[in-house]
């Protein structure tokens, strides 16, 4: 005599319109946030080898890319400057004239209502390449707050709408609240880089970025990739501090340390799908290895499945164009 399943889940697969009643997770482009390299000089609009898609551009070349994010319904981008000039204490990235502060008025002035946040770090600006000042040839962590504090304001005062801290230097959620705070800026989120690992994936974004460091490596600040119950103690003491918005990044290789995060806490959380990430993607999808779409989409659904709320990544533009049908 046959013996028949108990359970049948494939009934529930067996139409598309049932397998979509019942999906758990849901990838829309109003998820994304796109992340943008301004640069100076004029009409520049660079490619950047290891991240196709994907431009270094100047000012004058902001507003063709951003009326295109926001046709695409993408509600954010986050930028990254390359100023003209560096020096060890990171000038550039405070100055109210600065070339972030500048791009800033340029995409409010072009689509005002497009999410603008900023990336509060100094390594970009550094002629030595680390997120921090350099005191005995130590990153310096207090000296840096005060000029992580004063990047923000100067972000925001250029009409920034959100701004996100990625040097992880300790304290600087608490730093830039009460900047912001005492400049009459309450409202403004801060959207922590709270658990951010010293990971081989961000070369990509180093040469996009221009900020590899001089000298040694930023392990003395970002997180080891071994561990993730401190990955706990970074969000736990951001939320402390009084940010907003989490991440974690990378987000591939740490959905573990997600999902740990979204079983903890309650706050609103972002995953930072990095440079390195996408460009495996996109090196295999051009030797015709992988699907660069499925795979694209079933990577982010997991992102999106571990529990962040939030991704920023190079794909947003793609993923916004295959969502709504665009092959
Ligand atoms: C700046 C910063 C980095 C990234 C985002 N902000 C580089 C770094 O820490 O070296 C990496 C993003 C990416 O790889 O896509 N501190």
């Amino acid at each position: 005599m046959t013996s028949f399943p108990d359970m049948r889940l494939r009934r529930v697969r067996e139409l598309e319109p049932v397998r979509s009643l019942i999906r758990e997770t849901q990838l829309s482009a109003s998820n994304f946030i796109y992340p943008l390299f301004v640069t100076h000089g004029e009409g520049v609009k660079q490619p950047i080898e290891p991240m196709p898609g994907n431009f270094q551009l100047s000012l004058d070349m902001l507003e063709e890319e951003i009326s295109e994010v926001v046709d695409l319904g993408i509600p954010a981008v986050l930028l990254f400057g390359l100023p003209e000039e560096k020096d060890p204490v990171g000038s550039g990235a405070y100055d109210p004239e600065g070339i972030i502060q500048e791009a800033i008025r340029v995409i409010k002035q072009t689509a005002p209502n497009l999410m603008v946040v900023g990336d509060v770090c100094l390594c970009e600006y550094t002629d030595h390449g680390h997120c921090g000042v350099i005191e005995n040839q130590r990153i310096d962590n207090d000296q840096t707050l005060e000029l992580l504090a004063r990047t923000a304001l100067a972000q925001v005062q250029a009409g920034a709408d959100m701004v996100a801290p990625s040097a992880m230097m300790d304290g600087q959620v608490r730093a830039i609240r009460e900047t912001l705070d005492a400049n009459g800026e309450e409202t403004v989120p801060v959207m922590g880089y709270a658990a951010k690992y010293a990971s081989a994936f961000y070369g990509p974004f180093r040469v996009a970025a221009d900020s590899t460091p001089q000298f040694g490596d930023r392990r003395s600040y970002q997180m080891d990739p071994a561990n993730r119950r401190m990955a706990m103690r970074e969000i736990e003491s951001d939320i402390a501090e009084g940010a907003d918005i989490v991440m974690v990044k990378p987000a591939l290789a740490y959905l573990d340390v997600i999902k740990t995060a979204r079983d903890r806490f309650d706050h609103p959380m972002a995953a930072y799908n990095v440079s390195g990430e996408f460009s495996m993607v996109k090196g295999a999808a051009r030797q015709g290895w992988i699907d660069e779409k499925m795979v694209t989409l079933e990577l982010l659904t997991a992102i999106r499945r571990a529990g962040a709320d939030i991704i920023i990544s190079y794909h947003a533009k793609e993923v916004a164009r295959w969502l709504r049908g665009d092959e």
